[in-house]
């Protein structure tokens, strides 16, 4: 009798590996997975009690007297305009400005900034800007430090 060749061999372990693996079976015996909707916590309360407070929900309404121009004559005309890119706020609480600054202001939201105002509005605007009750000199609007002087050139790049 002849004695296996090594390939007999090699075929005999690989055939019984497989035999062993197909008799271990896939893992079903595995406990499922726990569904999503019992793992998710439960919905917030609009109230909770802990050490003597009580925290409640509530929607809040956000201050908007500054986003639109008071009124005024022209305020419509300012608030067509102006309002679309920033607050009035931004010309709210600049410093007292001269006639020729809050044009160059409107100039700059036109040429620089692309402002789509249209040339007949400008007039109305300036007159708007320039009668503000933040523009009346000695009333502090908290933004101008000494109302007199002339305005400087802002470097910073950014007024808020
Ligand atoms: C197309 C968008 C746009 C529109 C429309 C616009 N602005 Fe501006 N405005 C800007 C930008 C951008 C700045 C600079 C913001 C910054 O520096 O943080 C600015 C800044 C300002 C400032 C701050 C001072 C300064 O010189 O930077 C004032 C005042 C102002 N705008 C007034 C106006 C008025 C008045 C109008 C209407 C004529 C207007 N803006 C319309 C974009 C606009």
């Amino acid at each position: 009798m002849k004695a296996p060749s090594i390939g007999t061999l090699a075929f005999g372990a690989v055939g019984f590996t497989a035999i062993a693996l197909i008799a271990i079976g896939a893992p079903h015996d595995r406990p499922p997975p726990t569904p999503i909707e019992s793992r998710s916590p439960p919905p917030a309360p609009s109230s909770a009690s802990a050490g003597g407070f009580t925290l409640v929900s509530q929607s809040v309404d956000l201050p908007d007297e500054d986003a639109t121009y008071p009124d005024g004559p022209h305020a419509d005309v300012i608030n067509a305009n102006c309002t679309s890119c920033h607050s009035a706020s931004m010309a709210l609480t600049q410093p007292v400005l001269s006639e020729d600054q809050w044009k160059a202001t409107v100039a700059k939201m036109r040429d620089t900034y692309h402002a789509p105002v249209p040339a007949s509005a400008v007039a109305d605007i300036i007159a708007y800007l320039t009668a503000m009750p933040s523009q009346k000199v000695g009333q502090s609007n908290g933004a101008s430090k000494s109302p007199g002087e002339p305005m400087t050139e802002d470097k910073s790049g950014g007024t808020g």
